[in-house]
């Protein structure tokens, strides 16, 4: 004798699964909220697009990827070439960094930053960041939170970096090549 009892449950099951699925593969429905603000997304950003990068210092530049102002953050790819160093400075809030080409380390730690390393600098961290010799390119994405204070020894304060004067600097730069300072408008949230 057929079972109809059984036969109905598997329908209901498949039905079930069905149904699981094409809701898993459907997008969210409603509007986004709207204060919030639109997404970044930048194609090859370690690529050899030069005009991307924001000297800072002769062996030193930076390419911008998000310039948090309402945050008071910033993301951004470090560039050393050539054994350079990075000013001493203080942070006051964290540091997230991911190297993903060469080596450095800080004159204040023993550890080395390998590629494909992740570290995390806590605010309080004073440190200077040396590229070795051995090291033709670094690059590093930082993510800032706060500033730079740059220091001397002793921890006098000589100057600082923050959001702001990154944006200055890409505007700077920007216009100084052609683009236009407002071209680091898409880098601001
Ligand atoms: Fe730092």
């Amino acid at each position: 004798m057929r079972d109809s009892g059984g036969d109905q449950r598997r329908e209901d099951v498949l039905a079930h699964q069905i149904e699981t699925r094409d809701e898993a593969f459907t997008p969210y429905r409603l509007p986004f909220p709207i204060d919030a603000m639109p997404e970044i997304v930048l194609e090859n950003i370690a690529g050899d697009d030069e005009r991307m990068w924001v000297p800072q210092t002769e062996h030193v530049s930076m390419r911008p990827l998000c310039l948090s102002v309402s945050g008071g953050y910033w993301v951004n790819l470090l560039r050393v070439r050539r054994s350079g160093i990075l000013t001493r400075h203080r942070h006051p809030g964290p540091v997230h960094a991911f190297v993903l080409k060469g080596r450095w380390r800080y004159l204040e730690h023993s550890w080395v930053a390998e590629e494909g390393s992740y570290a995390f600098e806590a605010p309080g961290e004073t440190h200077t960041l040396i590229v070795p010799e051995d090291v033709a390119e670094m690059i590093t994405l930082f993510h800032v939170t706060g500033a730079l204070i740059y220091c001397d020894p002793d921890g006098r304060q000589t100057g600082y970096d923050d959001v702001f004067t990154k944006i200055d600097m890409c505007r700077r730069h920007f216009e100084s090549i052609g683009l236009g300072g407002d071209y680091v408008k898409q880098f601001i949230r």
